[in-house]
């Protein structure tokens, strides 16, 4: 594994640069008010032909355009810009294993937390092997007694620093009470997601979850795992609101996202969930989805962007 911290190059403002060099203004209002908006993008590496490919970039950078939208950032960065910045630091570092790449688009300067710009960017990768661990054993969650963030007061749709506020409590909170993770009701009371990764459960065969007005981010690997599922698995699935307590009668559940890949969940508020064992559809699911993303299923290649030409 190389470049695991200290010797890692960083792209900022448009240079690659040890990340020692890679500094901030300690007034801007990045880092005063968390102003910046970012994706975590992994790139998955395929042995076989050599080669890196990062995942579904398009839908990366869309979502970041939105939430600069959303937040009022100057959009100065075209699509190719954004994608070739990442391509270069990569390269740079010449990874050749999973990685997850932390693309940041924040307020620089000396303004306040009104301030549209100026805007800068870093793209900061690190070396991420999958974790089989989550796979095998599961995990145990708690509804938090904290609500999700909704889209009347921070929305959950731009992914902006200052939104984790909330799910650092729900995370806190869950690990202080001995759980892995935290599931979010939202402000109608329904099921929303976790405090890094949206939620699907099984119930009687079919693969539920929260619809994307339920104070959610419009998670990549949610869209992921629904196209996987009905068009290749042929699973029946549902955008629906979920109540807390189809969490405990229901058959799987999973959480998912671009870093937490697919991980069941075994047990909510002390209740075992499918005898306390990932399910068959999680496994199935998770199964397909890695398959996916390392380039392994020629109909989903339009998905990878290679990273090594
Ligand atoms: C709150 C929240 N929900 C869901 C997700 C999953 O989104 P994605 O699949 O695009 O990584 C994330 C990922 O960062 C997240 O922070």
């Amino acid at each position: 594994m190389k470049n695991i911290q200290e010797d890692r190059l960083i792209w900022l403002d448009g240079k690659i640069v040890p990340l020692h060099e890679a500094t901030i203004n300690v007034l801007s209002p990045t880092s005063q008010f968390g102003a910046n908006v970012f994706e975590g993008i992994r790139c998955y590496w395929n042995e076989e032909e050599g080669q890196l490919y990062a995942f579904r970039l398009a839908e990366h950078y869309k979502r970041l355009k939105n939430s600069m939208k959303i937040f009022q950032m100057e959009d100065k960065y075209p699509i190719d810009l954004l994608k070739q910045s990442l391509i270069d630091v990569v390269k740079a570092n010449n990874y050749k294993e999973d990685i997850a790449v932390r693309q940041t688009v924040f307020i620089d300067g000396l303004g306040s937390w009104s301030s549209k710009g100026p805007v800068n960017m870093f793209v900061a990768p690190i070396a991420k092997h999958r974790s089989d661990l989550t796979m095998n054993k599961g995990m145990r969650c708690c509804v938090s007694s904290w609500e999700r963030i909704s889209d009347r007061n921070i929305s959950p749709k731009v992914k902006v620093g200052a939104n984790y506020i909330n799910s650092r409590m729900a995370q806190i909170e869950a690990l202080n009470n001995g759980y892995d993770s935290a599931i979010f009701m939202n402000n109608q009371g329904k099921v929303s997601e976790g405090p890094g990764s949206c939620i699907f459960i099984v119930r009687d065969g079919k693969l539920l979850t929260p619809p994307i007005t339920a104070s959610i981010l419009e998670s990549i690997t949610r869209d992921t795992v629904l196209e996987l599922a009905k068009e290749y698995l042929k699973i029946e699935v549902a955008e629906r609101d979920i109540d807390r307590t189809e969490l405990y009668v229901c058959d799987e559940i999973f959480l998912c996202g671009s870093a937490i890949e697919i991980a069941p969940v075994t047990n909510v508020d002390g209740i075992d969930i499918s005898c306390a064992k990932p399910g068959d559809l999680t496994k199935a699911i998770h199964k397909i989805y890695i398959k996916a993303v390392t380039g392994k299923i020629s109909a989903y290649k339009r998905w990878l962007t290679s990273i090594y030409a």
